[in-house]
């Protein structure tokens, strides 16, 4: 297992990480939403770096996508000595991983979660992947991070909802690992949750699961709770556009 380091300040995650390290190039993978609201945040920390920028959103987590990030490096002229920092959400981490971990069989990369799902979640445990002909996560290996680093501050960046969903995680973890934190987190509402221990929770109770199982021969799968069915919906909705539209309609 990779180590993750949580801080506020982006600076002080990148550049200890950087100190004493020769990459011969530096990518930063983000998507048109993490380039506008994230990036910004992440430049300053960095020497010399490409941008390589990919569309949003669940319906690119797919070879196409994986095609035109495989051609930038390529064109780029990134080696096995170089490093992708992937700065994103779930979709990006799992994508951008998988790119990484198999481009000239594999390069280093850093996951910089930007979302508080994947902060919680998708950062810890190596499962990267892609989407193939509607199924979820179809295509993909177990590869960790040389490092996952967090900051809470991206989730000022973050709409309501997208923080909701994210926090349905935090308390399946709660759930299903201490009733303790469960009890002070329903007597909060959502914008006074401290949100650097509930992620150091998270982040340490998955780190546990996973460092025990990490291929999900058994314990691990207590971590799907709630996802496989989440993932059926998901792999149904990929499947057809139309079928959106058609529940929409049935919709009181
Ligand atoms: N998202 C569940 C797991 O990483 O196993």
């Amino acid at each position: 297992m990779s180590s993750v380091s949580i801080q506020h300040n982006v600076k002080d995650l990148i550049t200890p990480f950087l100190a004493g390290k020769f990459y011969s190039k530096i990518g930063v993978l983000t998507d048109e939403n993490t380039e506008r609201f994230c990036y910004p945040l992440v430049k300053d920390g960095l020497p010399g770096h490409e941008l390589i920028v990919i569309p949003a959103g669940e319906e690119h987590k797919n070879l196409a996508t994986c095609q035109q990030v495989w051609e930038k490096l390529t064109e780029l002229h990134f080696d096995r000595h170089s490093l992708v920092l992937i700065v994103g959400g779930g979709v990006l981490g799992d994508l951008g991983g998988f790119c990484a971990a198999t481009y000239k069989r594999g390069v280093d990369f850093v996951l910089m979660p930007t979302t508080l799902l994947a902060q919680v979640d998708a950062s810890v445990g190596g499962k990267l992947g892609i989407d193939f002909q509607n199924f979820k996560n179809h295509i993909g290996v177990f590869c960790n991070p040389v490092i996952t680093l967090i900051s809470p501050d991206f989730l000022k960046t973050l709409p309501e909802r997208e923080l909701r969903s994210g926090f349905a995680e935090v308390i399946k973890h709660c759930l299903i690992s201490d009733k303790s934190i469960w009890r002070t987190i329903k007597e909060k509402t959502l914008a006074n949750q401290d949100w650097n221990a509930l992620i150091e929770h998270s982040v340490a109770f998955k780190k546990r699961v996973v460092e025990n199982d990490p291929k999900e021969s058994g314990l691990r799968k207590i971590l799907n709770f709630g996802h496989t069915v989440g993932h059926a919906v998901e792999s149904y909705f990929l499947d057809s556009g139309n079928r959106i539209f058609f529940m929409a309609r049935q919709l009181p």
